[in-house]
């Protein structure tokens, strides 16, 4: 069974960035470090925890962009996991959050190879936003959130 919820041990965190810096980065041919941004400590982490293995097999992070509004960022399922509605249940609880915390909106910038699995969690595109380390297009989307 997948369980979602937040990291609490430092070993959590370890294994949710080792997990971001594989699905995310490295094949971007990154260095370790690039899979952390500038949020970090203003963010509340969500991991997808597999209770069968214990191990994490899925992470994203939510911050409070602007007053209201909600922007979520690396979002990661291992290869193994993708395609079984585990990206699905983390934006799920990210929406939840949101709305106890009040919001009114949720957004990311993601790549423009993932709109896809945006749009059927419901969030439409707002606008090309620039680059990606120099590589990746990204996208802007948006949900308003019907709490
Ligand atoms: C994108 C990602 C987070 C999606 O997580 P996932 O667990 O594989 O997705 P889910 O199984 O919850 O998919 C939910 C729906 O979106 C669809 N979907 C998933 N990935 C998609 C994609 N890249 N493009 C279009 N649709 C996609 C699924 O088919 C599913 O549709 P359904 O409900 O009709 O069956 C995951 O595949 C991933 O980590 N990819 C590599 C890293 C990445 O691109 N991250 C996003 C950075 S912006």
């Amino acid at each position: 069974m997948i369980v979602i919820r937040h990291p609490e041990t430092k070993e959590d965190f370890k294994k949710l960035y080792a997990l971001r810096y594989k699905i995310l980065r490295e094949p971007l041919g990154l260095p370790r470090g690039t899979e952390k941004d500038d949020y970090e400590p203003i963010s509340t982490h969500f991991i997808a925890v597999d209770s069968d293995t214990g191990e994490i097999v899925g992470t994203a992070k939510l911050f409070e962009k602007e007053p209201g509004v909600g922007q979520f960022s690396h979002i990661a399922v291992d290869e193994k996991y993708q395609h079984r509605g585990i990206g699905k249940m983390l934006v799920d609880e990210i929406e939840k959050l949101c709305c106890q915390k009040g919001y009114h909106t949720l957004g990311t910038l993601t790549r423009i190879t993932a709109t896809g699995f945006y749009e059927k969690c419901g969030f439409s595109k707002v606008g090309i936003s620039g680059n990606l380390f120099g590589k990746l297009q990204m996208m802007w989307m948006e949900k308003k959130l019907n709490c």
